[in-house]
């Protein structure tokens, strides 16, 4: 007896396209990044399934400090912090992943909604629903947003006392007019609530290169992924051996830059288009701009806010600010 899918494969008509397919919004961000001198990719790809996993390994590393320097901040000033912050009725966390560091705050900020923005839905809806079932009147809208782009929040959020939670250093991965337009973003979306933001500070290189070039070689593995993030979203060739990962402090624009260097002279190629390199050249993939506290009050105060404080853990490696909006 024939069955009944072998039946409908046998009637049914087979459609065969000849027509190219038009490359999507992200295809032609990677093409026109990789076609571009010197060539770059955008950080985001750093984050697939693969990328953000191994994210968290790299907060455990001992070279990788910025989030224990952030727990001792929270933990020796908890207090202090939330006093600065006052009343708090929505807590809006940007980048919020698995929601533990916010998590963190409820006990001193006894937040009535939670609003965990994050642009991996997916990732997050794991994580509320495990929050849901510890905080079972606390209300929770969480919100699957790029919001590097844009910040558009749902309506039925309290609009008064909102605190924006954006912690681990994550505004140092934007450029310096990024970053103004995320704070300016940001204001504009808490008229009469605040920011509360994580900041890594400057320091010595002999503390920052190993910090993203660590002995395990989790970060390079980290970086390299990025090119199978890549192949998956453009189909190209890229092969992760005839890449290295480089991590290097720009003391002149106060950044720690990874790129990935080509061992050999290659040609990568993609539907369309291909791009060959030079033995040594490199694609720029992240930037992480280091701070001084006064430096990220004044990107504080240029975008507007007031009331502006910060502490710092006992060697002065990080910071956390809080601000008026
Ligand atoms: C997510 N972000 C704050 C990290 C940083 O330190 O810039 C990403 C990272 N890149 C390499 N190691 C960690």
């Amino acid at each position: 007896m024939v069955s009944p899918s072998a039946l409908l494969a046998a009637v049914a008509p087979e459609f065969l396209s000849t027509e190219p397919q038009s490359p999507s919004a992200e295809q032609i961000e990677l093409r026109d990044g990789l076609l571009d001198r010197p060539a770059h990719i955008d950080p985001k790809f750093l984050y697939d399934a693969l990328g953000s996993s191994l994210f968290t390994a790299i907060t455990q590393l001992p070279e990788y400090y910025p989030t224990r320097c952030e727990d001792e901040i929270f933990q020796r000033h908890g207090g202090d912090i939330a006093r600065h912050i006052g009343p708090v009725q929505a807590l809006v966390d940007l980048g919020a992943g698995d929601c533990v560091k916010a998590e963190r705050l409820f006990s001193s900020l006894r937040p009535s909604h939670y609003v965990p923005v994050d642009i991996s839905a997916d990732y997050l809806e794991a994580a509320v629903r495990r929050l849901k079932l510890s905080y079972p009147d606390m209300r929770i809208t969480s919100v699957g947003q790029d919001f590097s782009r844009e910040l558009a929040l749902p309506d039925d959020i309290p609009q008064q006392r909102r605190l924006f939670f954006y912690p681990g250093s994550s505004i140092g991965n934007l450029g310096p007019d990024d970053a103004f337009e995320m704070l300016r973003r940001i204001r504009a979306a808490c008229p009469d609530g605040g920011l509360l933001v994580g900041v890594d500070r400057v320091k010595s290189r002999s503390v920052l290169e190993p910090a993203y070039d660590d002995a395990l070689h989790l970060t390079a593995a980290f970086n390299l992924n990025l090119l199978r993030h890549v192949n998956a979203v453009l189909e190209s060739d890229f092969e992760v051996d005839d890449w290295r990962h480089v991590a290097i402090f720009n003391s002149e624009l106060s950044r720690v830059e990874m790129h990935l260097e080509a061992q050999r002279a290659l040609r990568v190629s993609w539907p369309g288009g291909h791009r060959e390199f030079k033995q040594g050249e490199r694609i720029h993939t992240e930037n992480s701009y280091k701070f001084t506290p006064q430096a990220f009050s004044d990107l504080l105060h240029s975008a507007g806010y007031h009331d502006i404080e910060h502490w710092s853990d006992t060697r002065g490696w990080f910071s956390v600010f809080s601000a008026r909006a």
